[in-house]
């Protein structure tokens, strides 16, 4: 089935999709993005993902290209004509094309959007989800500003590399403190040796993630405990479980950290019912 692309207001053939090269996300990472898993054909969170885009682009300062109406119009038309029931939708928007310089450029220049849509093969994801995944930590490095969703992503496309090489699903970043912040693409939790759910704060700087603030109210509702507050990577070895969430696994239990076993080295009971109430959940109100 051939792919299309939404690039700056029309549809094309994936493999014809481009931007000019004096995009400014392109030479300069001057954009921000958003990710959404599709569910039976519908958007996932939706909301809490534009509300996320609309705080990204107001805090760079990005005109927003269009309403969210319309803008939905357009992720749900790439969704159709991708013919994706399961999967992902991507969006980009940034500062547009304009002769390069660091400074902004002049008012009036359009942003870029461009629009992807990909399946997932759900079985297989839910197949590795059974199994778990393992992490490794790498130092964090990033900006002071993770709370905003920019293309600028290169010490998390090096942490998940170095995953990748490691054969582990995710990279999570460890600051001075000892301190795990959050995954190179995920946030992350664990249940900690009492017992309580603990994933950091977002007061601190780390993405605001839309899985996460969902699953936190399904927390509440289950009447868990549950504490926003940072943990260490030694709390995290100790921890009986581990797991990560974004639109992109969805939530995937932690079985390893830098090679060592947490909990008993297999998906815990805890993670794998919260992956089942989050999708659940999640394809309930899917839009
Ligand atoms: N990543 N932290 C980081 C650094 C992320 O890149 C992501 C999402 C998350 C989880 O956010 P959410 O639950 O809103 O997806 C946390 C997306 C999926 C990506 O970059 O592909």
């Amino acid at each position: 089935m051939s792919r299309v692309v939404y690039v700056n207001g029309r549809f094309v053939p994936h493999g014809q999709a481009a931007v000019h090269v004096e995009d400014r996300g392109y030479q300069l990472a001057d954009g921000v993005y958003e990710v959404w898993a599709v569910l039976g054909g519908k958007l996932a969170d939706a909301s809490g993902h534009f509300e996320r885009l609309a705080r990204s682009l107001s805090e760079l300062s990005i005109t927003p290209p269009m309403e969210r109406a319309p803008l939905e119009v357009l992720l749900r038309e790439t969704i159709r004509r991708n013919h994706v029931r399961e999967g992902l939708v991507y969006l980009q928007v940034t500062r547009g094309v304009a002769p390069r310089d660091h400074a902004f450029p002049a008012p009036h220049t359009p942003p870029s959007v461009v629009i992807t849509a990909k399946r997932v093969d759900r079985a297989a994801a839910d197949a590795r989800a059974e199994r778990g995944g393992a992490v490794i930590t790498v130092p964090e490095n990033r900006w002071g500003r993770c709370d905003i969703k920019t293309v600028g992503l290169l010490p998390n496309v090096l942490a998940k590399q170095k995953a990748r090489a490691a054969g582990a699903v995710e990279a999570w970043f460890v600051d001075e403190l000892g301190l795990v912040t959050e995954g190179a693409s995920s946030n992350a939790w664990i249940i900690d040796k009492t017992g309580v759910l603990r994933t950091r704060d977002t007061q601190a700087n780390i993405l605001r993630g839309v899985t996460r603030k969902t699953l936190l109210q399904i927390l509440a509702r289950e009447g868990m405990r549950i504490e926003e507050r940072p943990f260490t990577l030694e709390e995290a070895r100790e921890a009986k479980e581990a797991f990560i969430t974004g639109a992109g696994t969805l939530l995937l239990p932690v079985v390893s950290i830098d090679g060592k076993p947490i909990g008993g080295g297999t998906v815990g009971p805890v993670a794998k019912r919260l992956r089942r109430l989050y999708i659940e959940e999640a394809r309930r109100t899917a839009v």
